[in-house]
Parts: C-alpha cells; structure tokens; sequence
C-alpha cells in the first residue's frame, strides 16, 4: 500500500516535486510488532519508490509505557540512524529534540534533518532566539500532551499550556500600552508570573507580590511528583522573563489592601490561587494527617499511607510515595481514577500505579478517620478500615478569594486570574494571565 501510495503521489506530482514519507520505525511495547530491522526494509523500499527522504518516528503503547513527560529526549534518535545506514536519502530525525541535541545528532551524522513538533508550539520564535543566543528566552514544551489532547478531543481548536496565543496570535497579538500603568499583580504563581510577563512586555510598570520565598506557587509543588520535572523547566523560564523584564519582586512579603494607599496602582491583578479542601470527616485533624503539599515538599510518612482523592493530584501523589516503597491505598467517592486527566496522560499514570502495586478503592463514603487508619463504606456497603500511618490529603482546593472582595472598588482596574476564579490547571492560569495582560 505504501508504495502505491508513492507511486501515485508521485505521478501526480512530478520529479522534481519533494515528497517524503513518514515510518513508524518501531512499534514500543507491542509484542510481535513492527521492528527496526523490518522498517530498515521498508525504508529502501520507499527510496527505490522515488521518496526524497524518510521520517522516521515510533509508536509507543502498553500500560507500562512512560509517559509523555517522562520520554527523555531524543529516545527515538537510534531508529533514525538505524534507517540512516540503509538508504541513501536524507532522514528526519523526531520527537522532543530540543536545539542543541539536535546540532549534535545532525553533526554525529545520526541524521539529516531535525523536525520539531510540541517545541514550535510552545515558542514559534525558537530557531530565531536560539540562533542569535537567546536559548534561556525559549518558552520550553513541557511535554504534557495538552496540545494534541485538545485538537484530537476536544475539538476547541489548538491549546498549549505554555503559549496562551498559541493558534489566537491575531486574538492575543501584544502591542504596546497607549498608557503606561502602574500593576500590582498579587501571586506569583503561573497566571500572576504570566499577567506581569504580559503587562511588563506590553510597557506597563510592574510590582509582583508573593508571600513565599520564591516565585512559582503551584509549579513548586506540581514539578515534585516523579516525571514532572518539565514543570520546573517552565518555572525556571518564567522567573527568568520576570526579572528580565525588569518586573520589581517582592517576595516574602503579604499583600494587604492598606498597601494600595502607598503605591497607588491603576490596576491590580489577583491571582491568590487556591486554599486546599479538607473535607469533613471525623478526625480529619487527626497530626498523622497531612496535605498533599506537606508530603511534596518532603515531609515524612509512616510506611502505609492511604491518599483521600483520586484525581491527578491524588494519583501523581501516589506514584511519588509508591516510589518510596511505601504501601499506598487510594479512594476516592467518584467511581473513576483521574477523570480530568488527558488520555495520553492518564492511562500510562493508572498503569504504573497498577505496576507499582496501589491499591485503589473508588466509590466510598468516609466514616472516620484514626490512629488505626481511614474507615469506609464501600460501594457494596460494607464498613471497613484500611489501615494506615499517614493520611495524605489530596482532596482539591477551593478558590483563595479573600483579597477579592477587598480589593472591589478600591482600584480602577482588578482582575482575578487563574485557580483564585475557579480551580483549574496551569493552561488556564496562564491564558487568563495573558489576558489580564494583555486587558491592562
Ligand atoms: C498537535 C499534534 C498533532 C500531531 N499530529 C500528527 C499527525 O497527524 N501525524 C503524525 O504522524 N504525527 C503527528 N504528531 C506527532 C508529531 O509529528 C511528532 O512526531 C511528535 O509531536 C514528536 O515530536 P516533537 O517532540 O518535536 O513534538 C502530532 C503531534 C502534535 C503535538
């Protein structure tokens, strides 16, 4: 089929029309399925055909697949060389090839030409920034899936956690402010670090307020479970726009409503982010009870822990300890693990909490919690305890709207992004910071 295919592209084409064909090399976690040495077959095939080069990429499937963000760079840079021995035609070489790894594959000789995917979406100004020596000015792809997630099933046209004007560039194009103004962004967080980014790029004069000790909030804790280092990545890259930009920081430092007497702003951008939910259950005050955050930001637990929330949160957390080698229970009232979480995502995540040996109880009501561990109704009705050291909270959060109300009316111009409006993910903390930016 395929090189009918060729044939009859190339028929309608002409010679000197460049055509090239697409390989899946190699198909991971497949027992019996296609193999390099079958692709290197096939790859000949396709030049004596007349291609003009081959593209060679993988199918990656099974539960015990990694997932996305975990799939190091340039994993599939040998089945390129592996065709690149038997064909005389150039070949392109795919999948999470940042720029400098791609200078060296194409001077090893590995192969002919570097194709990028999720990078160019999350920065279409990297070739530029990165060939005039501007690398740490890259907004970097996470890896998260979010933008093949969105055109395969969700249908609301293309979305990139990192680039909020990703396919609304005419929408989302940043002029500069008729007026300077002066922003008070409160939260430091994705959508605050974005809105000062934004406001900052756009002229606006900028003081960000965050009472940590270092920008990020969600970010700090959402890079700490196994495989999301990538979100620290991005954190990095953010901090470093935000000082560059010449954004004055003030961290450590709480933000009150007195302070818009002293510094006067036009405009206050809210993004106070989220306060975790603890839901009602006898002894949930219990010490040996703790918060998701606690427990990524490293504090200690017991060797059998049960996670109250099945959702990515609850999940990711899970991983984390199972890594440990603790023992993990999860449950959760809804009857379905990580419902919000994108497929390409959530399958390898329920798949390694399977390997690793969680054991997951959907659909309880909690009756208790003590010494002894978590006490359920189960979804036949059974009443049962499972035991436990720790019990780890990741039961979502609730808006942060205190600084909402005060603020009203007391500036010209407040604006409320991210987790503090509705909680959410990083994609929306940022687009609604561009927005807010951009609004300014
Ligand atoms: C939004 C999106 C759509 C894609 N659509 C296709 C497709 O239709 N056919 C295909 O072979 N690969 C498709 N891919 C895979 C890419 O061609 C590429 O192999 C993959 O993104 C890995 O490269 P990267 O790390 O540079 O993004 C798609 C990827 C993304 C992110």
């Amino acid at each position: 089929m395929l090189l009918e295919v060729i044939e009859a592209i190339r028929e309608r084409v002409g010679k000197d029309y460049p055509v090239w064909c697409r390989l899946s090399a190699m198909e991971i976690g497949v027992e019996g399925g296609i193999t390099l040495e079958e692709t290197q077959v096939v790859a000949q095939l396709a030049e004596k055909a007349s291609v003009d080069a081959i593209h060679v990429s993988a199918h990656l499937v099974g539960p015990g697949r990694r997932p996305p963000m975990a799939q190091p760079p340039g994993t599939f840079v040998p089945l390129a060389e592996g065709i690149k021995k038997v064909v005389s035609v150039p070949v392109i070489a795919v999948s999470r090839i940042p720029p400098e790894l791609g200078e060296s594959v194409l001077q090893e000789g590995k192969a002919d030409f570097i194709a990028i995917g999720r990078g160019l979406l999350a920065d279409p100004h990297m070739l530029e920034k990165v060939t005039s020596g501007r690398e740490e000015d890259v907004a970097p792809c996470i890896c998260c899936m979010t933008c093949l997630d969105s055109v395969t099933w969700r249908d609301e046209g293309i979305w990139c956690v990192v680039n909020a004007a990703l396919g609304r560039e005419r929408e989302y194009e940043l002029k500069s402010a008729e007026k300077p103004k002066k922003v008070i962004v409160v939260g430091g967080g994705p959508g605050g670090m974005e809105a000062a980014r934004v406001a900052s790029l756009r002229g606006h004069k900028v003081i960000l307020f965050d009472d940590g000790d270092e920008l990020g909030g969600q970010l700090l804790v959402a890079s700490k479970p196994p495989f999301k280092e990538t979100i620290d990545t991005f954190r990095q890259y953010m901090v470093g726009q935000v000082a560059k930009l010449g954004v004055e920081l003030r961290l450590g430092e709480r933000f009150t409503v007195d302070l818009l007497d002293e510094l006067k702003p036009d405009a206050v951008v809210l993004a106070t982010g989220v306060i975790p939910f603890v839901p009602q259950i006898p002894g949930i005050e219990g010490k040996q009870v703790l918060l998701v955050s606690e427990v990524l930001f490293g504090a200690e637990t017991g060797e059998r822990v049960v996670v109250i929330g099945g959702e990515l949160v609850g999940c990711e957390t899970a991983v984390y300890l199972l890594q440990q080698g603790k023992s993990v229970t999860i449950m959760m009232r809804g009857p379905e693990l990580a419902t919000n979480v994108n497929p390409l995502v959530r399958v390898p995540l329920i798949g390694r909490l399977k390997t690793k040996g969680a054991s997951i109880l959907t659909g309880v009501q909690y009756e208790e919690i003590t010494e002894a561990g978590v006490t359920v109704r189960t979804e036949t009705g059974e009443r049962r305890t499972v035991e436990a050291d720790t019990v780890v909270l990741a039961a979502g959060a609730r808006p942060n709207t205190d600084l909402l109300t005060s603020v009203e009316g007391k500036v010209a111009q407040g604006l409320p992004v991210g987790d503090c409006v509705k909680p959410r993910g990083i994609r929306e903390a940022v687009e609604e910071g561009y927005r807010a930016g951009l609004t300014l």
